[in-house]
């Protein structure tokens, strides 16, 4: 039987509930109590994150964690990630203690430009609507007045309009490429209304311009978008200190990890299977900072993997060296990110994270998202050129396997004392956990038994 249905969104959340219940589980009551359980009793509450989306039928809960101890540009922060990942919280406080010993992090926010497009057909001769384009470039800034003047008295604005001929890649393909000073708003919604107007003012100076043919006057404009392609809103994160300092573990040599960490960076750079997975964990820290600070983690991921392959080829975003016996570590990234609009005065969590940062400006929040991405990579690369991965990382998981087996707390107190000295595993926790269970048979749970 077909699950399609008209006029859905105009159910009452009860209704939309039962439906989904009814269609698609076994056990209807059990999945609506499944549901309901994770409202919040303050109805007030639920209803804000009712209205953030359409068709909202519960919370979707990921875990708030805290990262302390780190120093960035001399002053210190607890950083808030919001992550579902077992070892990124504890990665990322492991290597802020490490550099906070070592002079802490430093970032600059190099630039802060936006950028957002006009896609436009325009069938005539590109000369005429050049010299057009310029004599009615001014429109653009005056048409956009009553959009702009916010944005104008905090410093920021639209800052440049060009006219490009994209006609070598797109037969009669132009585009309006503006460039914007957003501040402290992310900007989507400024420069998406700023490219709709210039799209108006567009079309309408184009059907009045008389040295146009009919053809030429007729201009189609395909879409206005902003890019979150961002080159030019980068900032860039960095640790050094000298390689005699650079390790802890007795069991290497400081020049010998070194080593071997400018050469798993180096792997990075220039192999793209691996690129992927080193940026991948560089983004365990950087979403992380992102949701919990309410800002829009699919474009800063599409942005910074469009980052990493600018040469042509996927590359590493982050970057190791040793001159002069300092070893240096570091990454520029792309990051359009706000501390003001969107949901950062709505989400009360998010206000939480943000006055837990100092009510950062959004480039201070750039700084610190890209130390909290840097410092993810360092832990990763740390722990993969020397102990593995998976030592830290199913340490980590230990928690979530007890879980899954139905673990009570004595036997979780137990099984993580016994697997401080032994290796982790689904199976050898599993096997610790019945041999437990042997020797105490009132332990045993009964959703472990299923
Ligand atoms: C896991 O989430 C992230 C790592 O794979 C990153 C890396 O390999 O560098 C550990």
């Amino acid at each position: 039987m077909s699950k399609t249905i008209a006029g859905f969104s105009k159910f009452s959340k009860e209704q939309k509930i039962e439906w989904i219940a009814n269609e698609y589980f076994s056990a209807p009551e059990e999945a609506i109590s499944l549901l309901k359980n994770y409202w919040n009793t303050n109805t007030s509450l639920q209803k804000l994150h009712d209205e953030f989306i359409e068709n909202t039928i519960t919370n979707f809960y990921l875990p708030l964690g805290i990262a302390p101890n780190f120093v960035i540009n001399g002053r210190e922060y607890t950083i808030p990630m919001a992550v579902e990942e077992s070892s990124v919280v504890a990665a990322a406080a492991k290597a802020a203690k490490f550099w906070a010993k070592r002079g802490g992090f430093k970032a600059t926010v190099i630039n802060t430009e936006k950028i957002g497009q006009v896609h436009f057909i325009f069938n005539g001769d590109f000369g005429k609507l050049s010299s057009f384009f310029n004599k009615i470039k001014a429109l653009f800034f005056e048409g956009t007045q009553d959009l702009t003047k916010n944005m104008q008295a905090r410093g920021g604005g639209i800052l440049d309009i060009e006219l490009r001929d994209k006609t070598a890649d797109l037969a009669n393909y132009y585009q309006l490429h503006a460039t914007f000073e957003t501040k402290d708003s992310m900007g989507a919604n400024f420069i998406n209304s700023c490219l709709e107007r210039f799209s108006k003012i567009l079309k309408e100076a184009t059907l009045n311009e008389d040295s146009f043919t009919e053809d030429e006057k007729h201009i189609e404009v395909i879409m206005s978008i902003l890019s979150n392609y961002v080159p030019g809103c980068i900032v860039r994160a960095e640790v050094s200190c000298p390689v005699e300092e650079l390790h802890e573990d007795a069991s290497v040599s400081a020049a010998a990890f070194a080593d071997k960490f400018l050469t798993a960076v180096k792997i990075a750079e220039i192999e793209p299977f691996r690129a992927v997975t080193h940026n991948k964990g560089i983004m365990n820290g950087i979403d992380a900072v992102v949701v919990a600070t309410g800002n829009d983690f699919r474009a800063v991921e599409a942005g910074v993997h469009a980052y990493a392959s600018k040469s042509g080829q996927y590359s590493s975003l982050s970057h190791a060296k040793v001159e002069n016996g300092i070893f240096t570590f570091w990454m520029e990234i792309p990051l359009a990110l706000g501390t003001v609009g969107g949901l950062t005065t709505l989400h009360p969590l998010v206000k939480f994270c943000l006055e837990m940062l100092g009510k950062p400006s959004a480039p201070e929040l750039m700084q610190i998202v890209a130390v909290a991405g840097l410092a993810q990579n360092f832990a990763a690369l740390r722990s993969l050129t020397t102990t593995g991965i998976q030592q830290g990382h199913m340490k980590m998981h230990l928690m979530n396997i007890l879980n899954q087996l139905g673990a009570n707390d004595p036997e979780k107190k137990q099984a993580i004392k016994h697997f401080e000295k032994n290796t982790v595993s689904h199976s050898a926790v599993a096997d610790y956990i019945t041999d437990l269970r042997k020797n105490d048979p009132s332990k045993i749970e009964e959703d472990f038994l299923q």
